[in-house]
C-alpha cells in the first residue's frame, strides 16, 4: 500500500478519491460531520498540490435506485463552506458523463459525482462499471477506510485500472490499527462491548493471544454473568452462546489472558426508568441489567492503571439513558487520564461508542478515534480488506 504522499506529480492530475462520505442525514441536515471533517486533510494537501479532485462515495442504501434523500447534496454544500475551493455536484449520469467536460464546462476543483450506489454496478463489483469510472482520472485514491470492507467497483475494482494509492486518513486508521495488533506495547487492555457476543467471538479469539486482559461489558457481559450462575432476569442476551462463553474462557487460559466481566451492575426495571446498584446474586425476575456497578468500574481502573495500551470498543451500558452511562463515562475519562499523563497509547473505534464520546466532546483526547463500523471489526478480526488489498 503506497500512500499518496508519496506520489511527486500531482499536479494537475485527474484524482479520482474515495471517500466514505456516508454520514447520518435526517431531512437533507448533517446530523453529525466527523467523517467528512476527518477527510479534509487529504482534500486541503490535494487542494495545495493542485490536482484535479473526483470525489466518490455512497451515502445509505438506495440498491442502485436513485433516492432524493440519499443526494451528496448536503455533503457537497457542507464541503463548499469548509474548504477554500469550488466543489460541485454532478448528478448527470456517470455513463453520460464526457471525462472531457471535467474542470473544463465543469471548472470546480473539486467535484463530486452523486452517490454511486444510485448505481446497482457498484454493489455487485461491476468490471466494466468500474473501467469506465477509471477513465475519467489518472490516479485512485482510496481513502475510505470505513468502506474498504466492502468487495465494490469504487474501492476493489478501480485500483486494477489506475496507479492508486491510500489517502491520509486510511493511512492513520491502519497505523493505529497495527499498533493495537501487531505493534503492540504490553500491557495492552481490550474493553470491549455490544449486544451481541456473537458478533465479537472472533476478535475475541484474535486478541486472546495477544492481549493481556480483555474486559467484557455492555449486552454481552450478561451472557457470561449468567452462564457463571447468576440470574440476569430481563436482560438482553443472546441465546444458545454457552459454547462461546467456554470457548472464550477455555482459549484464554491457554494464552494466560485474563478474562473479566462485570462483578457488580446498575439494573432498572425499565430502559427509561431509574438506576440502582445491585450485586449479581440479588438481580430479580422483572429487573435488567443497564450498566455496570461503582466496585467493576474501579477494577477496569486499575486495569487501564496498569496497562501501556488500550483497544476501546462498545459501551459499557445503555448510554443513550443518562442514568446508565456512568460506566462508560468513567471508562472514557480514566482513558483520557492516562494519554494526558502519557502513560498509555488509546484507540476507541465503534459507532455507538464513538457517539458517546461524541456527546461528550472528548474525541480529541484519545491517540485515535476509528470513524469505521464493520472495517473497524473485521481488520481487528485479522481479516484482509478488499479495498486494501486491492491497493498492494
Ligand atoms: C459504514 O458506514 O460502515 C460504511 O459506510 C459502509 O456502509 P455499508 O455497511 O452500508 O456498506
Amino acid at each position: 500500500m503506497r500512500s499518496i504522499l508519496k506520489e511527486k506529480n500531482l499536479n494537475n492530475k485527474k484524482i479520482l478519491l474515495r471517500l466514505d462520505l456516508n454520514v447520518p442525514l435526517e431531512n437533507g441536515k448533517i446530523i453529525d460531520t466527523t467523517r467528512i471533517d476527518k477527510i479534509l486533510p487529504t482534500l486541503n494537501y490535494l487542494i495545495q498540490q493542485k490536482s484535479k479532485i473526483i470525489i466518490l462515495s455512497h451515502v445509505g442504501r438506495p440498491k442502485g435506485e436513485i433516492l432524493k434523500e440519499l443526494s451528496l447534496k448536503p455533503i457537497c454544500i457542507y464541503l463548499r463552506k469548509k474548504l477554500n475551493a469550488g466543489v460541485k455536484l454532478i448528478t448527470k449520469n456517470i455513463y453520460k458523463i464526457n471525462s472531457k467536460d471535467f474542470f473544463k464546462i465543469f471548472d470546480e476543483q473539486i467535484l463530486i459525482l452523486e452517490n454511486i450506489r444510485f448505481y446497482a454496478e457498484e454493489e455487485k463489483n461491476d468490471h466494466k462499471f468500474a473501467k469506465h469510472i477509471a477513465n475519467l482520472g489518472d490516479i485512485f485514491v482510496n481513502d475510505a477506510f470505513s468502506c474498504s470492507h466492502r468487495a465494490h467497483a469504487s474501492i476493489q475494482q478501480i485500483p486494477k485500472f489506475l496507479p492508486s494509492f491510500s489517502g491520509l486518513q486510511l493511512d492513520l486508521e491502519v497505523n493505529a490499527l497495527n499498533k493495537i495488533i501487531t505493534q503492540i506495547t504490553k500491557p495492552i487492555t481490550c474493553v470491549i462491548g455490544g449486544s451481541k457476543i456473537s458478533t465479537k467471538i472472533n476478535i475475541i479469539k484474535n486478541f486472546i493471544p495477544k492481549f493481556d486482559n480483555i474486559i467484557i461489558v455492555g449486552g454481552m457481559a450478561n451472557n457470561f454473568i449468567e452462564y457463571f450462575g447468576n440470574n440476569i432476569g430481563k436482560s438482553i442476551k443472546e441465546k444458545n452462546c454457552n459454547h462461546i462463553v467456554e470457548e472464550i474462557i477455555s482459549l484464554s487460559n491457554k494464552e494466560g489472558c485474563k478474562i473479566f466481566y462485570p462483578e457488580d451492575v446498575i439494573v432498572s426495571k425499565e430502559l427509561n426508568g431509574n438506576s440502582q446498584k445491585k450485586k449479581l446474586e440479588h438481580i430479580l425476575s422483572d429487573e435488567m441489567i443497564l450498566d455496570i456497578g461503582p466496585k467493576t468500574i474501579n477494577k477496569i481502573k486499575i486495569i487501564i492503571n496498569n496497562s501501556k495500551t488500550i483497544l476501546w470498543n462498545g459501551p459499557a451500558g445503555y448510554c443513550e439513558n443518562p442514568n446508565f452511562a456512568n460506566g462508560s463515562i468513567e471508562i472514557a475519562k480514566k482513558i483520557i487520564e492516562s494519554n494526558k499523563a502519557n502513560k498509555i497509547f488509546s484507540v476507541v473505534g465503534g459507532g455507538d461508542t464513538v457517539s458517546l464520546l461524541n456527546r461528550l466532546n472528548v474525541i480529541g483526547n484519545f491517540n485515535f478515534v476509528s470513524t469505521a463500523g464493520g472495517a473497524f471489526l473485521e481488520y481487528l478480526e485479522g481479516k484482509k480488506l478488499p479495498g486494501i488489498t486491492a491497493l498492494d
